[in-house]
């Protein structure tokens, strides 16, 4: 069976925000420890990326090789490519068509989606967001384990990934990392 992660990117506070803090905006030539865990070590296992309408356009906008920038580091066209040629995923009700290549649009309800996409063939499957799809997994129990990106700030304004839940949410941890600019990865898997 295909396994199920979900990434959450949050500040401290909880929010869906990416700000700056000391170090954030160093310009890298390489990619960094905790990027490298969370994508470039799962190019080969992830077969399929599921992102809300929101973070499939942004991706699709910022992160598609379409979008390079001049003279940027080796690491990220990687990144690029990945994500181009990866099968994705896009939850919507309103789009209705995509020209971001081996892509598909899906609705209705989360868990339906996820099963079905669970006895597809291919390998292990990220969801990549946005904060309230993450939220919906672990309040309904849909994915198998959770990496959250935590960020060394307290921001106060932005999406929340935390908000009301049916029951307690339990879940075991596996490992944490730090990174080079104060930020925490901690890796969690469902308990069932
Ligand atoms: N990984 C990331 O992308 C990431 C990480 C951190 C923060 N953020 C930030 O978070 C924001 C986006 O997150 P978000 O939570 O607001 O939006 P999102 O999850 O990216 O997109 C929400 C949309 O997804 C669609 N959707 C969700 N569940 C669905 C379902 N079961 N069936 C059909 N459609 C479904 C709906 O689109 P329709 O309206 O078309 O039905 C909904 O409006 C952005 O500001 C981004 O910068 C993103």
């Amino acid at each position: 069976m295909r396994k199920i992660t979900a990434n959450a990117y949050m500040t401290l506070d909880g929010r869906g925000e990416f700000p700056e803090y000391p170090g954030s905006d160093r310009p890298s030539d390489g990619v960094s420890a905790l990027f490298r865990h969370l994508w470039f070590d799962r190019f080969d296992d992830v077969t399929t990326v599921i992102m809300g309408r929101r973070s499939f356009l942004g991706h699709q906008r910022t992160w598609s090789e379409k979008a390079v920038k001049p003279g940027e580091a080796k690491w990220l066209l990687d990144y690029r490519r990945y994500l181009d040629r990866v099968e994705k995923i896009c939850l919507s009700h309103r789009l209705k068509s995509t020209d971001w290549e081996n892509s598909r649009i899906l609705k209705g309800d989360l868990a339906r989606i996820l099963t079905k996409l669970r006895h597809e063939n291919g390998g292990n499957i990220m969801l990549e967001g946005g904060p309230a799809v993450v939220r919906e997994c672990l309040r309904r129990d849909l994915a198998d384990d959770y990496w959250f990106f935590v960020m060394p700030v307290v921001y106060g304004k932005g999406p929340r990934y935390w908000g009301p839940m049916d029951k307690q949410c339990t879940l075991k941890l596996v490992e944490t990392k730090p990174g080079e600019d104060r930020e925490i990865l901690l890796h969690y898997e469902a308990v069932r």
